[in-house]
């Protein structure tokens, strides 16, 4: 039996822009987005001889195909057309699920990155990143990591110069949003808040941390706002904390702070720690 052992890192959509609804049903998107240090611990034991299976210490995550670290290892092995003879997958997980901060796709992605490198590298990264769409949406870009600019169904990745260093205070208020379903009502409802994406890669160029941070925005976020105030409220906190910009993360329904010194984002998830479940971290690179 062997063993291979991945880091699952988290993303932050820094911005996300909803373009249009596309033929296939998904979405055109348009996002910058950033690779963080949250992270679960992904373990994968190949050649059991046994029977597929998924261990996680958390019982809201599935424990079977529907998992997408469990697709990512079946994509991988079906497109390079060999037989794992036996696989066990154990999930330490961290971050929270359905907050928009893609943990799923990150396990799929560091299933893909973890098989890619013990088979010899028989795909480049962006041949993996390809991989990774056929698993999730997000899986792509979790592949690549960094900071890039995410378009179409979240298939197109590409690098940007990387986020200047900052700490994220990040707060996961007790409720959860249905992705298909906010996808739906955007289309019935579109939105007038939209991110201003050429700003926001202007300021990464010119490694401009305060607009940057001014730039992070998400057209989704009215429409769970409007329902869920609470999310506006965690905003105004981090700002009073001296939070340089604030948002939810892709479908939510986590909202980050961006803040320039750790004592003001420790501060933030201090006064926000009452009302929901706090994280802080940082860029990967
Ligand atoms: O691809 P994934 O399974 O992560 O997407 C979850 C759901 O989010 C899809 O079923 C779809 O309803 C919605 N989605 C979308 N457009 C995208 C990505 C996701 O409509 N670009």
């Amino acid at each position: 039996m062997i063993t291979l052992q991945e880091q699952a890192y988290a993303k932050l959509n820094l911005t996300l822009d909803v373009l249009g609804r596309r033929p296939d049903g998904y979405h055109e998107l348009e996002s910058v987005m950033q690779q963080i240090t949250l992270c679960d611990d992904v373990e994968i034991d190949l050649e059991t001889g046994e029977d597929w299976k998924l261990e996680c210490d958390w019982p809201e995550i599935p424990t079977d195909s529907e998992n997408l670290a469990w697709k990512a290892v079946g994509v991988f092995y079906k497109t390079l057309g060999k037989d794992p003879r036996g696989v066990t997958i154990r999930i330490a997980k961290r971050i929270p699920v359905q907050a928009g901060l893609g943990g799923g796709s990150a396990d799929a992605a560091a299933v893909l990155r973890a098989l890619n490198r013990h088979e010899g590298e028989p795909y480049s990264l962006w041949e993996l990143a390809q991989l990774g769409a056929k698993v999730g949406s997000d899986v792509p870009f979790c592949v690549m990591g960094g900071t890039a600019i995410v378009k179409g169904r979240g298939e197109q990745v590409n690098p940007l110069t990387p986020m200047p260093q900052c700490f994220y205070c990040i707060a996961r208020p007790d409720f959860s949003v249905s992705t298909p379903a906010l996808f739906a009502e955007f289309d019935q409802q579109g939105s007038d808040w939209r991110p201003d994406t050429p700003g926001m890669l202007k300021a990464l160029e010119e490694q401009d941390l305060l607009r940057a941070a001014g730039s992070v925005r998400n057209a989704m976020e009215p429409l769970v706002a409007q329902n869920h105030p609470e999310i506006t409220v965690i905003r105004s906190i981090m700002e009073d904390c001296g939070a340089l910009g604030t948002a939810m993360t892709g479908s939510g329904s986590a909202v980050f702070g961006v803040f320039d010194a750790f004592d003001m984002a420790a501060m933030a998830s201090m006064q926000l720690m009452e009302k929901c479940k706090t994280y802080l971290s940082r860029n990967t690179d």
